[in-house]
């Protein structure tokens, strides 16, 4: 059945949910605060990097079945069914999310709706978020048929369309019989597809979300630290994750070695959780350790590059990827950002090149120089360093980039470069975690 829903941001979350739930038959209205950006919406420009989104939007604005405004309290009044995903930044303080814009979309629901609706939070919240809504909106209108629920999205940039319409899960957190309902009539095209439905309650729901990315954070800061350790010992991370993997208890996934996780979700996700379970009393030692080990191996990973090269001070080193991971333009928590800085204070200077991601590096990674191409990172280098696993540095002229460079240190802290082109280049490789080709 088709469904009325407003979905509260047109960030990356609310857009990408807005133009699934229209392509699903949903009539979806989309609001923000930013008029520029909803006029733009409006005509069908995406300024988000993600790959299918654009023509998702514009397939939706054809139907007519999905639309945009900033009248937020007109879209919540015609809605059976709100989505909040607005942003959650951290609170510089103590990194815990920010809930002023999530607790203002439920006074707009509060005040504006006519009949029976569905507030979902769409937007990570911490545990307790959604118990605490509905206190809110009973408070400020009691009697107000609102039942709240918690939907966490499991998206991942770069994939967020497939992630979504090919759900593993779909997560329902609610005590509310009409909105599980509701809500199982919303997503029943993916239910019939073959997504796992889980119904279960507000606070449950709310820390799935929490716990699945705690513990995919937690085997990457595990692989990172045995490529550590496999680099004193002399083995091979890579087989060690391929060996590891085959066990169906472990699994594959996750366990590629990198410069550390970044992203706008992992580092700010755990440290809320961190938080929130240390305010429970019952701390979470392990994911805290987790954060710790992220931080410590970007240093790490400076230590290895001045290493390699012979320390920074006066060296030219070409970084080659600042997004966080490939796929996206988005450089929040990139671990290129802490190393690059270390980098530069280090002594070196840095020129960086990144497909995607410069024009959102450039105002905040300064005192580097930026190349318009990969190659031309290499110019008078003494070493290079891959930062992002773009699949175009997996296939570099390498014989060219050797060319430009003063030095021949090619460090791959995403292990794409293959051994036998950086050899064949006259290139001396270090990869990370396993041994250097002899
Ligand atoms: C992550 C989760 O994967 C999504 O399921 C979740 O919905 C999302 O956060 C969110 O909470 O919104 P995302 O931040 O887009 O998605 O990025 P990932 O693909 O998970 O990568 C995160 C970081 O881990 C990147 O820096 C990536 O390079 C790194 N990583 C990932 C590794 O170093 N090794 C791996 O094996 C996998």
């Amino acid at each position: 059945m088709s469904q009325r829903i407003a979905v509260v941001g047109t960030g990356y979350v609310g857009l990408v949910c807005g133009a699934c739930l229209a392509d699903l038959g949903h009539r979806v209205h989309c609001v923000d605060l930013d008029a520029a950006k909803i006029a733009a919406l409006g005509r069908g420009e995406v300024s988000i990097f993600e790959p299918g989104l654009e023509a998702l939007v514009a397939s939706g604005l054809t139907s007519g079945r999905l639309t945009f405004s900033t009248d937020t309290a007109a879209a919540v009044a015609d809605a059976g069914i709100v989505f909040i995903a607005v942003g959650t930044p951290p609170e510089p303080k103590t990194g815990n999310p920010d809930l002023t814009g999530v607790l203002a979309v439920a006074d707009i629901v509060a005040d504006t709706a006519r009949g029976f609706v569905v507030l979902v939070t769409k937007s990570t919240v911490p545990v307790g978020t959604a118990k605490r809504i509905a206190a809110r909106i009973a408070a400020r209108k009691p009697g107000a048929d609102v039942a709240v629920a918690s939907n966490p999205e499991f998206l991942r940039e770069g994939n967020a369309i497939g992630d979504f319409m090919d759900a593993e899960r779909i997560v329902i957190g609610t005590r509310e019989a009409r909105a599980l309902d509701a809500l199982r009539e919303t997503y029943e095209p993916l239910i019939r597809r073959g997504s796992a439905f889980v119904a279960t309650s507000p606070e449950t729901s709310e820390l799935v979300k929490h716990a699945s990315n705690a513990f995919l954070s937690t085997k990457i800061a595990f692989i990172n630290e045995m490529a550590r350790l496999c680099e004193k010992v002399g083995a091979d991370v890579e087989m060690i994750a391929h060996g590891m993997g085959l066990d169906r208890r472990i699994g594959p996934d996750f366990l590629k070695p990198g410069p550390g996780y970044g992203g706008s979700c992992f580092p700010k996700d755990a440290l809320a959780l961190v938080n929130a379970a240390r305010d429970a009393g019952s701390p979470l030692s392990i994911v805290e350790t987790v954060l710790t080990s992220n931080q410590h191996h970007k240093h790490a990973m400076v230590t290895k590059i001045a290493e390699a090269v012979g320390g920074l001070e006066g060296k030219r080193i070409g970084v080659l990827g600042i997004a966080f991971k490939s796929g996206t333009d988005d450089v929040r928590e990139a671990p290129a950002l802490t190393i690059v800085a270390e980098l530069v204070k280090g002594g070196a200077a840095v020129t960086a090149y990144d497909p995607k991601a410069i024009d959102n590096a450039r105002p905040i990674l300064n005192g580097i120089a930026y190349a318009d191409t990969a190659s031309g990172v290499a110019d008078g280098a003494d070493a290079i360093v891959v930062l992002t696993e773009w699949p175009e540095f997996a296939a570099l002229d390498l014989r060219a980039i050797r060319e430009r460079m003063r030095g021949r240190l090619l460090v791959d802290l995403r292990n794409v470069v293959a051994p036998d082109a950086a050899r064949a280049a006259g290139l001396v490789l270090h990869p990370l975690g396993k041994p250097a080709p002899g």
